[in-house]
């Protein structure tokens, strides 16, 4: 019956995530998955969680099933904190909100969504990409495509390349967006750019899609969310997937969201009735626990604030491992310009490394990187540093001196 079925060449990601943990050598670096580790090389579990997790679990509630687009108080909270509290697209009533499986689950239903709105919509991601956001609006049968994102040559942004290729969209293609912390890359743009890019897709008639899975990681929870924002403020009707992955250290627990800007309360309305059916013929209804954590520090004043903080020490914990293999790399491999790992920011830092120095770092150092040459900045530690530092100038030197 299943003859004809091909095996699965495994998710690019994950893959080498498994590759690191099967090898067997003791000194090892894992830079693959995009998860958050403490210095200790640690997953944390965040105290703010803990206590949430546990005051819910006191009550000892019954299971029922959750109304389809979720639980009301964290679609509430998650709207707060996306769009920000004063937001006036929230006080009009016109956002559509709906807890989601993660950000993944969000994108899934956003492309559902809008295949069905806009059968003939067609989708442009940037180039490089995070390489599930293809699948999961092709798996919706929305075609997808790139647009200029990220320059080579200055291991920065091609921002006028970007606006040329989103400048000749057909009106209602769709573009999906990173509004801080660009996944692979780490090049997010600036205000001022965002500032250009709104009134393009306001004025091309564009269905922005903004994937926010890193809020938190670039330079604060508000500041990260400053595009959003300001596509409220241009009038822009758009989307939104955010995740509680990565700033609530909570992968396994699927806790994300959708978010819908509409035009009016009745357009949001009808809206949320269609993400609703879409979900029902999915999996129905999302999971109660971690909704119900995520939801209790959101919504208690006191968890908020110790869960902000923690927030801040994730990100200045990243921003310290930048600076330090930047550093570090100038004093031992002096001719290499190592300034991309300060110049982006948030979870990922693009090496731009090819695909033999990749090999060479995971075949001679067991310093595992993903094909794309992207490093999951939290993998360092300040026992690890030094030694990541080494085998990256050996492999960077080698180069540099077989090109000159
Ligand atoms: C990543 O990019 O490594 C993370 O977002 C995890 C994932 O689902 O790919």
């Amino acid at each position: 019956m299943f003859d004809h079925i091909a095996a699965y060449g495994g998710d690019p990601i994950f893959r080498l995530g498994e590759a690191f943990h099967a090898d067997p050598r003791d000194k090892k670096v894992n830079l693959t998955v995009g998860l958050y580790y403490d210095d200790a090389g640690k997953i944390p579990l965040l105290n703010t969680i803990e206590v949430a997790e546990k005051a819910w679990a006191d009550q000892r509630k019954p299971r029922p099933y959750l109304p389809i687009e979720g639980l009301a108080a964290y679609r509430a909270a998650v709207q707060k904190l996306v769009f920000g509290a004063d937001s006036a697209a929230l006080a009009e009533g016109r956002v559509a909100t709906i807890q989601t499986l993660g950000g993944t689950g969000a994108l899934k239903v956003g492309g559902d969504f809008l295949h069905a709105a806009y059968p003939d919509a067609e989708m442009w991601i940037s180039d490089p990409a995070w390489d599930n956001h293809h699948a999961i609006f092709q798996g919706a049968g929305v075609p997808t495509h790139s647009y200029r994102y990220y320059d080579t040559q200055t291991q920065g942004l091609d921002f006028d390349g970007m606006l040329e290729d989103i400048s000749q969209l057909a009106p209602h293609s769709i573009v999906l967006l990173h509004p801080c912390c660009h996944n692979p890359t780490g090049v997010d743009l600036s205000p001022e750019q965002w500032l250009k890019l709104i009134p393009v897709l306001a004025e091309k008639q564009l269905i922005a899609f903004v994937d926010m899975a890193y809020q938190g990681f670039g330079k604060g929870l508000d500041e990260d969310a400053f595009a959003i924002r300001a596509m409220v403020e241009a009038g822009l009707t758009f989307f939104v997937a955010n995740s509680f992955s990565k700033n609530f250290s909570y992968y396994a627990e699927r806790c994300g969201a959708l978010s819908v800007v509409c035009s009016t309360p009745d357009e949001a309305s009808r809206v949320l009735g269609q993400l609703k059916a879409v979900v029902r013929r999915i999996y129905s209804n999302p999971p109660l626990h971690g909704g119900e954590a995520v939801s209790g520090v959101l919504n208690s004043p006191s968890l908020f604030t110790e869960w902000v903080a923690e927030v801040t020490s994730m990100r200045e914990r990243i921003a310290a491992m930048r600076q330090a293999a930047h550093q570090k790399l100038r004093v031992k491999a002096p001719d290499y310009d190592s300034s991309y790992f300060v110049k982006q920011q948030g979870m990922f830092c693009y090496t731009g490394l090819s695909q033999a120095q990749l090999q060479r770092l995971r075949d001679e150092f067991g310093v595992y990187i993903i094909d794309s040459g992207r490093i999951s900045v939290p993998g360092l530690n300040t026992e690890n540093i030094d030694y990541f530092v080494e085998a990256m100038a050996a492999v960077v030197t080698s180069s540099v001196a077989e090109s000159a």
